[in-house]
């Protein structure tokens, strides 16, 4: 078990205004800040973080959504990380999302769906490596 993840604020969120709510929140919740930027992706870049998902049906829209305008990366660090985020986030579809989660407050639908967690502790590192140097990390 890691204590730390990578997350998102994606495009849907930034451009709602929604990012300084869902950063006060991961502070809130005891998440320490590792690394933070504000940045935007390439469809390149976009395909390649996503790239498992590449034979699913909704991957073209995953890709021009996640880049169609800036967001928030961060690393984050706190007890059992990973596992911890993914329920302050919620359900990928924010119908399913329970009451009080980052996606039910902020996400609109399955494919804009406000943040990205890790879902393990592998991708958290690789993820983490994606968008910043050693240099970068706190
Ligand atoms: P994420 O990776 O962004 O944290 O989301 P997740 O683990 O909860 O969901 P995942 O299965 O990894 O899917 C990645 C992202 O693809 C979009 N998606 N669209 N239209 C659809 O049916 C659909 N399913 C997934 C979502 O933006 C999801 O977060
Ligand atoms: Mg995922």
């Amino acid at each position: 078990m890691s204590n730390r993840t990578f997350t998102m604020i994606k495009p849907d969120a930034f451009r709602k205004g929604h990012s300084g709510a869902i950063i006060d929140r991961f502070i809130k919740e005891g998440y320490r800040i590792v690394a933070l930027k504000l940045t935007k992706l390439s469809p390149e870049k976009a395909g390649e973080f996503y790239a498992v998902h590449k034979e699913r049906p909704f991957y073209g829209e995953l890709v021009e959504f996640m880049s169609s305008g800036p967001i928030f990366a961060a690393i984050l660090e706190k007890e059992n990380a990973v596992a911890s985020f993914r329920e302050l986030i919620g359900a990928t579809n924010p119908a399913q999302a329970a009451e009080g989660t980052i996606r039910k407050l902020y996400a609109s639908s399955v494919g804009e769906n406000a943040v990205h967690g890790s879902d393990s502790d592998e991708n958290a590192a690789i993820e983490g490596a994606f968008f910043f140097s050693g240099l970068e990390q706190f």
